[in-house]
This record gives C-alpha cells, sequence and structure tokens, in this order.
C-alpha cells in the first residue's frame, strides 16, 4: 500500500522561499488558507490568537523595516501577522464576572496556539505551489508592530509570514536536516552522540552553503548559531509583552 500522500509531499517538500514574484494571491486560495488554518487543534478551545492580513504596500514596508529590512516583507503580495491574543478570554471573564487570573501558562498557551495555527497555514500554501518565509524578526519592536496594526491590549505579534509565489518558479535547495538520531528519541531521551552528530551536522550543512555559493564557517550551524546566541537577544520582549497585556512570572 502507498503510504505517501499529498501532505506528505507537501511537508517532505518544504523549503523556506525569500524571492517573491508580483503575482497576486487570489482571494480565494487565500481564504481557503486562512479557513483550513483556522480548522488547527487549540489548546482548551480558547482559539488565543488573531491573524492580520496585510496587503497593503506601505504598511508591509514599515513592517519590513521594523522586522530588520527584510526587503521580502515589503516585496511579498501578502503578509500574515500571527498574534498570539488573550483578548477574547478577558472578554468571557467580563461576561461572567470573573477575573482573569493570567499567568506565564497563558503566555505560553497562546503563543503555542499562534505557532501551530501558523503551520497549517503554511502548508496549506505550500499544498497551493506557494512560497512562505515566517518573519521572527518582526518581535524586535513589539510595540511599534503592536501600534502599527492597531492591535488590541492582549495581543502581540509572534511573528509574520510572507505569503507568495516563487520569483520565476524558482525553489532553493532544501536546507539538510541534523541527523534524526538527535531529534527522534525511542522511548527515552539519548543524548549519547549528540556533541559527534552536532559536529557532523556542521559540516553537512557546510557543503549545502558550499553547493549554493555562499561563503560560511566550517562550522556552519553552530558557529553562527553560538555567536547569535551569545548575548541575550531581544532583551525588551518580557517588558514590551507585558506593557502588551501579557505575564510572564
Ligand atoms: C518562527 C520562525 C521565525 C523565522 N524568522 C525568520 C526571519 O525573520 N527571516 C527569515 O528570513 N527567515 C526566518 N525564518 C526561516 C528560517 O530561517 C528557516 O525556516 C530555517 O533556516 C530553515 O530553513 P528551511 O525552512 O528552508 O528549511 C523563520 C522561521 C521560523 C520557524
Amino acid at each position: 500500500m502507498e503510504t505517501k500522500n499529498q501532505v506528505i509531499e507537501t511537508l517532505n517538500n518544504h523549503v523556506t522561499v525569500r524571492n517573491f514574484s508580483s503575482e497576486a494571491i487570489s482571494d480565494e486560495i487565500l481564504n481557503n488558507i486562512l479557513e483550513a488554518a483556522r480548522r488547527s487543534p487549540t489548546g482548551s478551545n480558547l482559539q488565543a490568537y488573531s491573524i492580520i492580513v496585510v496587503k497593503n504596500a506601505e504598511t508591509k514596508k514599515k513592517l519590513a523595516v521594523l522586522s530588520g529590512n527584510q526587503k521580502h516583507v515589503e516585496e511579498c503580495p501578502v503578509f500574515l501577522a500571527f498574534c498570539a491574543d488573550i483578548s477574547r478570554i478577558e472578554i468571557a471573564s467580563k461576561i461572567n464576572n470573573r477575573k482573569l487570573a493570567k499567568g506565564l501558562e497563558l503566555t505560553v498557551v497562546s503563543t503555542v496556539d499562534t505557532a501551530i495555527v501558523g503551520m497549517s497555514a503554511n502548508t496549506a500554501a505550500e499544498s497551493y505551489g506557494l512560497g512562505v518565509v515566517m518573519i521572527g524578526g518582526i518581535r524586535n519592536d513589539p510595540k511599534a508592530v503592536s501600534e502599527l496594526l492597531n492591535l488590541t491590549k492582549g495581543a502581540y505579534v509572534v511573528y509574520g509570514m510572507c505569503i507568495g509565489y516563487p520569483k520565476s518558479g524558482i525553489l532553493p535547495a532544501q536546507k539538510p536536516r541534523m541527523a534524526r538520531e538527535l531529534i527522534i528519541h525511542n522511548e527515552v531521551y539519548d543524548s549519547s552522540k549528540a556533541e559527534e552528530l552536532v559536529k557532523e551536522y556542521d559540516l553537512e550543512l557546510a557543503k549545502h552553503y558550499d553547493k549554493m555559493g555562499i561563503n560560511q564557517a566550517d562550522k556552519a550551524w553552530s558557529e553562527p548559531i553560538s555567536k547569535k546566541l551569545e548575548t541575550v537577544r531581544r532583551a525588551n520582549l518580557k517588558n514590551d509583552l507585558e506593557d502588551l497585556g501579557f505575564v510572564l512570572d
């Protein structure tokens, strides 16, 4: 029996696309993507997320700058801002004359919900031959993004997503993944070969970048990752999310 199917094929073919043609995405396709995504599982049926659909050129331009000058944010025909959103839970509490006890768990639940709905949108978009890049850079300045998108209190943009048809129909080569043994564990966690396999991945990724003509360190994964994470990133995040209505402790 054939055990592969179109969903498996779409997931296996995933590659991030950062160059988009100017071809518009039809309303029907965009609607199908969003409706399919909205069917995603959601913790306790909280549906603690909102999605802002941005097509306006000026807004995308501003979002591109706020995301660290990422040109694809400006160039994609559709940008989706995936927001964790606990405002409707506040409403539920108000309707029922109860106090909402916010805590870190609610922040995590709403952020996880937001990640899940976005991944569904990603797969749905790719199933139409669209290219996608998620944008974590949008967390550089959560308050400015919130203001630009007129977010309600109790919402923050967890990440963005550029969607569009790949420029000239060209997809980049797929990035190799780490060894399966590093990621998938049978019954219990096994870290016995972790360092050795990370070193192997460094070399494999270096070969990949080499093939693509991208100049990279020999330790192509561990070197840039460790450098990037040597200092705390987005140190403003805690205060900003608290100002936007989330609890982080
Ligand atoms: C939550 C999240 C945030 C990301 N943020 C960015 C981003 O801001 N800019 C970008 O160019 N790529 C971004 N990416 C794409 C990753 O760099 C990419 O998925 C990773 O390098 C693996 O490559 P692949 O998706 O082609 O396999 C993001 C991916 C995820 C899941």
